[in-house]
């Protein structure tokens, strides 16, 4: 038996909750509307109310807004007045028990994770890499595998692609061309997404997921709310870090059965993004996941201006619908309102494409599963007003709760163990060791011969000397001695003086 969340009551009859029941909201669902018809105090609704039956959140807030989840609400005239029109007599105004998070660390604990955790498919639709780049990544990947070279952040996969580079003509039998062109396009883009971040998000400790499914000390399911307000700029690593986070959430939770309520709902503001460029192999992992993942009892909720911004394949997939008010403006915006209209199961009632367009803020009109997993028929109705505040928290509130949270400590200090980088500098600077002790040998053997030189000139000048000297003696000495004792006498005087001389050295 699941429970009913009240998440608006009807505008025709205020007395009249519209529900959508835990049991089926894994079933996912799609909040939609035009900016500033009430989007974001939906989703916050819905959070809350996951929260309060014990189901944990996540979240991402992309403009600063949601954190406001974190403050217990109070009364004012507008609030009021709108509660007397629907019935309510009071609200138990509450804080939820919230947990920041921030890829970059600053409004919240920093999450990161390794580069091969990511892997080849994702990263590619970071580095907004073609399909050639793709694949040459891919083996740039399967090389550091069968190398023992682990990829955790981007210095390893920076130094992976100088090495494959250096070593590509080695690889090119095993691996398929890796073309210089190809790797430089990767080594840019890698690049860029450093300086978009990137540099942060991959490395250690990595993110353990199973810190997402927590509960407070009263049963409440954690919010975990990531910063994106810094994140929207790069749609890119947003989609792609959302996308990682449910394709990891899918294969380390166990499959189960029917559950009363889901292990996680999942909210994706900005839902477009996902899908905004993502290569149709990217398109149809998405909505694998989408598919398979609420067998592992996790609900993902799209939040997005228009629902036509995401593939059919994937909307048809979402059985808890609530759509705020569509602009009708333009032929465009037109055909939009009819598509979003057409999605719904009609209302006798009411003309759904003409209701869109006239729906005040707050209002919406929606369609859950009923408790046999059937949509309900299209409901007008008011969106019931958050337990907590409207406004959100300042700088100070926030850092308050972070160092109350029980993940304070855990994430902050990053860690930089062996890995590809370390170990391929390693390799050149034990080559480059090799190289100078081989470049020391030549020098020296060198200094050896032009020695061996040397000596042998300075004999060659001495035997030279030694010979003049003589040759000056004998010739002095053997003419006189030839001149005294003449004839042949006087030959062999010298060849015994030149003996006698020689003897002496
Ligand atoms: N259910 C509600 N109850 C009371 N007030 C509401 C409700 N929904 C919206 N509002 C009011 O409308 C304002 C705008 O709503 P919200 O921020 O949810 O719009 P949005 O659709 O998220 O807009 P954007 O696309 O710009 O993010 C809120 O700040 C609030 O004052
Ligand atoms: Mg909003």
């Amino acid at each position: 038996m699941g429970t009913p969340i009240v998440i608006a009551k009807k505008t025709e009859d205020t007395t009249q909750d519209i529900v959508l029941h835990s049991q089926l909201a894994n079933r996912h669902g799609l909040i939609a509307g035009a900016t500033g018809t009430g989007k974001t105090v939906t989703l916050k609704v819905l959070a809350e109310s996951f929260s309060r039956i014990g189901v944990p959140v996540f979240l991402a807030d992309a403009k600063g807004d949601v954190s406001s989840l974190a403050k217990a609400g109070e009364s004012n005239l507008k609030l009021d007045e709108r509660m007397k029109n629907l019935n309510i007599q009071s609200i138990p105004f509450e804080a939820s028990p919230v947990m920041f998070w921030d890829l970059f660390g600053k409004q919240g604990h920093p999450i990161r994770t390794t580069v091969s955790e990511i892997g080849p498919l994702l990263l590619a639709q970071m580095l907004n890499l073609n399909d050639t780049q793709e694949s040459v990544l891919s083996a740039v990947f399967r090389i550091a595998d069968d190398q023992g070279l682990l990829l955790i952040d981007i210095k390893d996969l920076k130094a992976m692609l100088s090495y494959v580079s250096e070593h590509a003509a080695d690889f090119k039998a095993e691996y398929g061309n890796l073309s210089p062109a190809s790797l430089g396009a990767i080594q840019r883009n890698l690049l860029a997404l450093a300086d978009q971040g990137g540099d942060q998000f991959f490395g250690e400790p990595a993110l353990d997921l199973m810190d997402f499914l927590q509960t407070d000390s009263q049963g409440h399911g954690n919010i975990n709310l990531l910063a994106a307000d810094k994140l929207m700029n790069t749609p890119k690593l947003y989609a792609t870090f959302l996308l990682w986070m449910l394709s990891e959430l899918f294969e380390q939770l166990p499959e189960v059965g029917d559950l009363d309520k889901p292990k996680l709902v999942f909210f994706f503001d900005e839902a477009h993004l996902l899908f905004d460029n993502a290569s149709p192999a990217l398109k149809e992992k998405i909505e694998q996941v989408v598919r398979l993942i609420r067998s592992k009892g996790v609900g993902i909720y799209f939040v997005t201006q228009n629902p036509l911004g995401l593939p059919e394949s994937v909307l048809g997939q979402l059985g808890n619908r609530i759509q705020h008010a569509l602009r009708a403006f333009t032929p465009k915006d037109q055909k939009a309102v009819k598509a979003a209209a057409d999605t719904f199961r009609a209302n006798p009632e009411f003309k759904v494409d003409q209701v869109i367009t006239e729906l005040a803020v707050g209002e919406a009109l929606i369609s859950c599963l009923d408790e046999k997993g059937i949509p309900q028929i299209v409901e007008r109705g008011w969106i019931m007003p958050p337990h907590s505040s409207f406004n959100p928290i300042s700088l100070d509130e926030r850092q308050a709760l972070m160092k109350q949270s029980i993940m304070a400590g855990i994430y902050e200090q990053s860690v930089d163990r062996e890995s590809a980088h370390e170990i391929l500098q390693n390799k050149v600077a034990e080559r480059q060791q090799q190289a100078q002790k081989a470049e020391l040998a030549k020098q020296q053997a060198r200094e050896q011969e032009r020695l061996a030189r040397e000596q042998h000139k300075e004999a060659e000048r001495a035997t030279k000397q030694r010979a003049k000297l003589i040759n000056d003696t004998v010739g002095t000495f053997a003419k006189t001695a030839a001149r005294s004792l003449g004839g042949s006498t006087g030959q062999k005087i010298v060849r015994g003086l030149l003996g006698s001389l020689f003897g002496r050295k």
